[in-house]
């Protein structure tokens, strides 16, 4: 049974997701991050949440020089399994310091390996990304779709996916679920956790909030021009609490003995454009969000959405919350903490 499991990047915006739904599923955790994008106020939160205390080690999984300790703690800890979260994921950043993304990304996923090796614990959660789908799918798209990142981020989900899976065919012990995330929305309902990225957001959602709550003068929409319903993007938005529980529905799944490495989409299965995220926002938050339309940003692509059902077959979970409900808690969380953890 997986009940003491290592977080990495548990403190950061679908971390500590992740925190809340394990410690409420009976589960102790011990989270690994390096706080480069995470605000340690994020563990304080999900401990209040939980009302349980966590175990945390600050370290960072991509420094050579750590890999001992780390994986000498998790030992400690007596692990039984593992949920991967920590890594870079600006996909323009990615593309301006590539040796450095495979380096961070590839490199901590080495190490966690390394370490639950030595705790002999072979239950491991992955966070990927549907962005291994590229454009090359008809929707809504299934995990047998051609694979194909166009960027280095992308790129190192897909190459930390086929890593997993030569470990799983090595030794037939592991058991790994790759989650293929869609496009995670949303804060917890009580509004004490939720995303609060460093910089400019390069997201959809956090650049709304930031412009309702008055932080930002406007959004700009990236292309009008798309083969789409309204000419927007359209993605598949997931409340980031239905996307936390989907983590626990894995680790589930690999309790009941199943073994050997698989992929999985989480997704809600519903694609919104950007027009009706917008108007979506406007809704819930009761405020103005002034937009102009901008040239499309590159790499973008015009339209994805999962097929949900492997996971609803497999693990027995499917998306609960709406968009309404996303954009309901992501106002909260926004309102009650303007300056996100700084506030
Ligand atoms: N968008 C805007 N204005 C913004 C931000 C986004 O119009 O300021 C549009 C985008 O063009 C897109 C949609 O809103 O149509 C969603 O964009 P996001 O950046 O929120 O999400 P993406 O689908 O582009 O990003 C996701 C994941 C990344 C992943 C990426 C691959 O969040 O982790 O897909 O392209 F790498």
């Amino acid at each position: 049974m997986t009940k003491r499991i290592v977080v990495t990047g548990g403190a950061g915006y679908i971390g500590s997701h992740v925190c809340v739904e394990l410690l409420a599923s009976g589960r102790d955790i011990l989270i690994i991050d390096n706080f480069s994008n995470s605000h340690p106020e994020a563990i304080a939160r999900i401990e209040e949440i939980g009302e349980r205390n966590v175990e945390v080690l600050e370290a960072d999984l991509a420094d050579a020089s750590q890999a001992n300790s780390i994986v000498e703690r998790v030992k400690a800890f007596r692990a039984d399994g593992a949920i991967h979260l920590a890594g870079l994921k600006a996909v323009g950043e990615s593309v301006v310091q590539p040796a450095r993304y495979y380096q961070t990304n590839i490199g901590s996923a080495l190490t966690l390996l390394q370490a639950l090796e030595a705790a002999g614990a072979k239950s491991l959660v992955f966070s990927s990304s549907a962005t291994v789908y590229g454009e090359l799918n008809d929707n809504p798209v299934t995990e047998e779709g051609r694979t194909g990142a166009t960027n280095p981020y992308g790129r190192t989900k897909l190459y930390i996916e086929e890593i997993l899976k030569d470990v799983a065919s090595a030794d037939g012990a592991w058991g790994i679920v790759n989650l293929r995330y869609f496009n995670p929305v949303g804060a917890h309902s009580s509004g004490r956790i939720g995303e609060d990225p460093n910089d400019i957001p390069n997201n959809l959602f956090p650049f709304i909030a930031q412009v309702a709550v008055g932080r930002r003068e406007k959004l700009s929409i990236f292309g009008n021009d798309y083969p789409t319903r309204d000419g927007t993007g359209v993605r598949d938005y997931i409340h980031v609490v239905d996307l936390a529980k989907g983590h626990v529905a894995a680790l589930d799944y690999l309790d009941k003995d199943n073994r050997g490495a698989i992929d999985v989409n989480l997704g809600a299965g519903k694609g919104y454009s950007v027009l009706e995220s917008v108007a979506a926002f406007k809704r819930a938050s009761n405020r103005d969000i002034p937009y102009e339309i901008a040239p499309r940003r590159e790499g973008d692509i015009a339209e994805i959405y999962a097929d949900a059902s492997k996971a609803k077959k497999l693990f027995g979970w499917t998306a609960e919350k709406d968009i309404d409900a996303m954009c309901a808690d992501h106002w909260r969380w926004q309102r009650e903490n303007p300056e996100g953890y700084r506030s």
